[in-house]
């Protein structure tokens, strides 16, 4: 596996790797579970296409609010790298905060629509940032195509319509949610967790569960009678405060007002203490 440190020793790479696709998988590092996932789906993607995984691993300044978590966030690059090499990477492209953006940057990708709900209206310009590294890390390693999770449904939404509305010649592919034992997604935020918090952090995907379960039986009839029954169960985590519950149609994100012939997502955030938590299920 070949560590590529900055934006010329990946060039390099690329000029003698040329006529392989690649598949990308871009990450912040503190990678799990989940992300491993994604490396396994890449692997098997490249391995179809005769070609090759690279991922990235960038703590991407641009996304995060100024009161959010960039400093603190964990960034453990040896373990990573190991992981990497486990799960069958061929080059991690790591590069520094100056190398990706000069300090009198002035251009960014904004997204207008999908990113003004959910988990957009309580980060405002997170989305911006990252349309605006996924569409640089595009750029950088022109890959055939690239696996985002579906543990965070609102950003493979927005990327999905950033490839789509700037013509990005990338196949993006998305990857179910990689799980705890009790039901809590994988997230590099639940070590902020005590282990108060963290006994009770799966209520989110229990209750979102349950009520998937109900709309898809039929007893939950309606979008009102379905938040009713996911704010009785999720009443459970008496630690947690909600920040929302949605129910949205898969592809354009918009709220539903009767669950009718589109694709329903159910999504929901909360915060246990400081640390946010999102978590979304379809009905199926
Ligand atoms: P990060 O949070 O490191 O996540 C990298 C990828 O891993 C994303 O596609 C995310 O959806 C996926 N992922 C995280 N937890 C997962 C889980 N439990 N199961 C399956 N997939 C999971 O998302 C980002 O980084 C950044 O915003 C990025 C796209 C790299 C741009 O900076």
């Amino acid at each position: 596996m070949e560590l590529l440190p900055d934006k010329s020793s990946l060039r390099d790479w690329i000029a003698s790797h040329r006529h392989l696709p690649r598949v990308l998988v871009p990450t912040m590092g503190a990678l799990h579970r989940g992300h491993t996932s994604l490396f396994d789906r890449a692997r098997e993607e490249a391995s179809r296409l005769g070609g090759e995984v690279v991922a990235t691993i960038f703590v991407n300044p641009t996304q995060f609010g100024p009161n959010e978590d960039f400093t603190a966030y964990p960034r453990p690059l040896e373990a990573d790298l190991a992981k990497c090499r486990e799960h069958g990477v061929d080059a991690v492209f790591a590069p520094g905060v100056g190398d990706m953006y000069a300090d009198d940057r002035s251009i960014t990708i904004a997204e207008n629509r999908l990113s003004t709900t959910l988990c957009g209206a309580s980060r405002p310009g997170h989305f911006d940032g990252v349309c605006t590294v996924v569409a640089k890390l595009f750029l950088l390693t022109q890959p055939g195509a690239a696996i985002f999770g579906e543990k965070d449904f609102q950003q493979l939404a927005v990327i999905r319509r950033l490839v789509r509305d700037l013509d990005f010649p990338v196949d993006i592919i998305g990857a179910p949610t990689v799980r705890e034992e009790d039901g809590l997604a994988l997230s590099s935020r639940n070590v902020y967790l005590t282990p108060g918090q963290r006994a009770q952090a799966q209520v989110l995907q229990r209750s979102l569960a349950k009520t998937a379960r109900g709309i898809a039986e039929g007893r939950l009839e309606t979008p009102s009678a379905a938040k009713e029954a996911f704010l009785g169960e999720f009443a459970a985590a008496t630690l947690a405060r909600l920040d929302y519950f949605e129910m949205v149609d898969a592809w354009t994100l918009q709220r539903l007002d009767e669950f009718g012939d589109s694709e329903p997502r159910l999504l929901a955030a909360a915060f246990f203490g400081k640390t946010r938590l999102i978590d979304n299920v379809g009905l199926s």
